[in-house]
């Protein structure tokens, strides 16, 4: 069987195009998106034949069995719930939607429609952090108590004055834009424990003059952090930037203690590689562990794989795939109450 994917939105979309080309089960045969420019560009560089300026088009055309929405966080839900309704399998970009409630309405939609939904929570999917998860499950890093995850950047924000600054279009600035892949990152390897409440500050002092400077719209944080407390006593400190007055240009680093273990997975250079390493302690000596990136030949190895194509895999073989509706939702559900607790000063108690 082979199925049939159109991707809506072609900036992030590009990539998806080129992951569920790494999958031989699926075709990408139609595209959508609002610029008739990069369409046709899009389009001609892999060769798909269904072009739509319409992503609505696309959907309602009923030719494809899993889409992609990678267009800007507002037309997530609309968008997810019609492709849903259609009888689509639908991945969606992160974050999930603008806020907890939208993205309650696409968990519904997909548990009414029996049709699945995947978040795009793509450092996953990178080899260190499924190396880490893999020896997690084996019971390494034991009871997960404390973690730190952050995605701090100098002076970075995608398109500044464009959609990502604006509140009404992207519902929130780094928090929502990078902060969400740690915090899925740090809960996936805590194994995304019920929370029991949330505080969190936001601030604003430097993209906000710079962009009065240059004139541009800019409604959204520059930095924030949160604690979050779960039901089982662990906790999560996070923290994610656009513009602080840090060394790094980029860095990302999540860190997880455990009882019996230790583990981080933080970016190579300031860049988009990756590296993790294992803390633990044996036979009264301790021991410092790095994953390393050899390719593996062995039959049976694991195998790099996108969230696309693992999404491909999962319909195919009836198995449950990850990043699934539910956890997106919760995330959606920390993000709010991070924001909220930001504006009242208070904590959040879920
Ligand atoms: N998983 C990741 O690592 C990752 C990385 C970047 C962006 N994202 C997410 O992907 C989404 C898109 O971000 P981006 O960086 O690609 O933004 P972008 O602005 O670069 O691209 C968005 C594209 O969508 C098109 N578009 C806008 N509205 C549309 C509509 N209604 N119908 C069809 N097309 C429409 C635009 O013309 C543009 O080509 C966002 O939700 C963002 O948070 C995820």
């Amino acid at each position: 069987m082979k199925l049939t994917v159109g991707v809506i939105g072609l900036g992030i979309g590009k990539h998806h195009i080129e992951g569920y080309r790494s999958n031989p089960n699926c075709t990408v045969i139609a595209i959508a998106d609002t610029d008739k420019a990069k369409l046709d560009a899009v389009g001609d560089q892999y060769g798909i034949p269904n072009r739509f300026t319409s992503a609505e088009a696309l959907i309602d055309s009923g030719l494809c069995q899993v889409i992609s929405v990678a267009t800007p966080n507002k037309f997530h839900k609309d968008l997810t719930n019609r492709a849903l309704e259609k009888g689509a399998h639908v991945l969606c970009e992160k974050p999930m939607a603008m806020n907890a409630a939208e993205g309650q309405t696409m968990l519904e939609t997909a548990l009414k429609t029996e049709r699945r939904l995947m978040i795009n929570f793509s450092y996953r999917f990178t080899m260190p952090a499924r190396a880490l998860k893999a020896r997690i499950d084996q019971g390494d890093l034991g009871q997960a108590y404390y973690g730190r995850s952050i995605w701090l950047r100098r002076r970075g924000m995608p398109g500044f004055g464009g959609w990502f600054g604006n509140k009404e279009l992207a519902g929130g600035g780094p928090l929502i834009d990078l902060g969400v892949h740690r915090l899925d990152l740090a809960l996936w390897f805590m194994g995304y424990p019920e929370v029991d409440y949330v505080t969190g500050t936001t601030y604003a002092p430097i993209a906000t003059e710079i962009a009065q400077r240059e004139h541009k719209t800019y409604s959204v944080e520059d930095l924030a952090a949160g604690f979050i407390r779960f039901k089982n006593g662990a906790s999560l400190s996070m923290e994610a930037s656009w513009a602080g007055n840090i060394k790094e240009n980029e860095l990302m680093e999540t860190r997880i203690l455990g009882s019996r273990g230790g583990l981080i997975h933080r970016n190579i250079g300031e860049g988009y590689e990756f590296e993790a390493e294992f803390f633990t302690e044996h036979l009264g000596y301790q021991w410092d562990e790095k994953y390393h990136a050899a390719s593996s030949w062995a039959a049976g190895n694991p195998k790099p794989i996108t969230a696309m194509s693992h999404f491909i895999d999962s319909i195919i073989a009836g198995t449950p795939h990850e990043a699934d509706g539910k956890e997106g939702l919760l995330i959606m559900k920390i993000l709010d109450a991070l924001y909220q607790s930001a504006e009242s000063g208070r904590p959040v108690i879920f």
